[in-house]
């Protein structure tokens, strides 16, 4: 992280772009005709449809290409002019950073996610600002998220195991440096073809649910209990997402389903948490057990450090005990009937098991 400078889009050192009037489809180098459009702005490519974006320097980045949106912004292709390496930008929407406070705060969060370098985490390189528009400059990984994987094609046990693996190799890293990730879904994990896996996207959701004031911030079917409760988040918290995010890609639905993100985060309060088992027969109880410890409602009861779910994970230790001992699916079911009957809450319990 380094300097944080207020420059205008395309006013830079280096060679800005001049104001080009056609610019090569980057997926099929058709002429794109852009002039007279701002930048950041997009063409559509007449002969295969991409989007084609009209070349925009923030400081020494310029960005070439459009790679994905999120909630809190667009992600970008850029080639880093001093170093001449490519470089994924995020820029991020103005209207979250709109205070020097919020700046400030945006800074020490990623300062934070700066420190940590692992080969399963997205490094960030820096923090910067144009137009009074934040970006944030990290690792270019040329690889689908999960999420997009998920949706195309069946994910294997023995893939999800190493995907697994690798995210908790990363969040083990960031937790040794005092970081929790706070929005583990995926969306945030990026996938090689050889199932390997990097987790990006720290603390920001964490930044924006504070700074904002957003009562519930995060992705509500990865959302940890304590989380929704707006308690104290710690690593377990990152690990029950994790294993919402496992039992999602294995059972193709998310544990609690609902018509609105509020009502899965009260199914996911109130209901017992599923197991994976009964939505995948074919795949062995054991991992079963493991996604369910993960997912356990009391941090207290999932495993008390990455280093244990990453043994379990792997197949190499039997799954711990929980505090008040083993529990099977069968006595979580009948504890949580006697705990809360779904009849008396007035919420039909059979959407969530949709
Ligand atoms: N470091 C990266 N390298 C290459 N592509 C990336 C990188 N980070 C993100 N992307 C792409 O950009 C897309 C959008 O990412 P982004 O983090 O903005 O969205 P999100 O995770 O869905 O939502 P959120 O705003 O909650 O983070 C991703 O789906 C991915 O395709
Ligand atoms: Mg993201």
């Amino acid at each position: 992280m380094s300097d944080f400078t207020s420059k205008k889009l395309s006013a830079n050192k280096h060679a800005a772009p001049a104001k080009p009037e056609r610019v090569p489809c980057w997926a099929c180098g058709t002429s794109v005709g852009v002039s007279g459009m701002s930048p950041l702005d997009f063409a559509v490519c007449p002969n295969c449809g991409e989007r084609v974006l009209v070349p925009t320097d923030l400081d020494q980045f310029r960005l070439t290409r459009f790679l994905g949106q999120g909630a809190m912004g667009r992600v970008y292709l850029a080639v880093d002019q001093t170093l001449n390496r490519e470089v994924a930008v995020k820029v991020l929407r103005r209207a979250y950073f709109s205070s020097p406070k919020m700046w400030s705060q945006l800074e020490k969060e990623a300062k934070a996610a700066g420190r940590v370098m692992h080969p399963r985490v997205v490094q960030v390189y820096r923090l910067g600002k144009a137009e009074n528009r934040p970006y944030i400059v990290m690792e270019l990984v040329n690889h689908p998220t999960l999420e997009t994987l998920m949706k195309s094609s069946a994910i294997t046990l023995d893939a999800i195991r190493r995907i697994a693996v690798d995210v908790m190799e990363g969040l083990r890293a960031a937790e040794a440096t005092g970081l929790v990730h706070g929005d583990v879904k995926p969306a945030n994990i990026l996938v090689d073809e050889r199932n390997h896996a990097k987790i990006t996207d720290f603390g920001l959701a964490r930044f924006i649910h504070r700074e904002q004031s957003v009562e519930r911030w995060g992705t509500p079917y990865y959302m940890a209990p304590e989380k929704a409760r707006q308690e104290q988040e710690d690593f377990r918290s990152d690990l029950y997402s994790l294993g919402a995010t496992i039992f999602h890609v294995m059972a193709d639905r998310a544990p609690f389903e609902g018509e609105t993100g509020d009502e899965v985060i009260e199914l996911a309060l109130r209901d017992p948490t599923p197991y994976l088992s009964d939505f995948r027969k074919d795949l062995p109880k054991v991992f079963s057990k493991i996604v369910y410890k993960m997912m356990e409602k009391d941090p207290d009861d999932r495993f008390s450090s990455y280093d244990e779910a990453i043994e379990a994970v792997r197949g190499g230790r039997p799954i711990p005990e929980t505090r008040r001992g083993i529990r099977s699916p069968f006595w979580a079911r009948v504890r949580s009937f006697l705990v809360e009957s779904p009849a008396e809450s007035g919420i039909d319990s059979r959407r969530a098991s949709r």
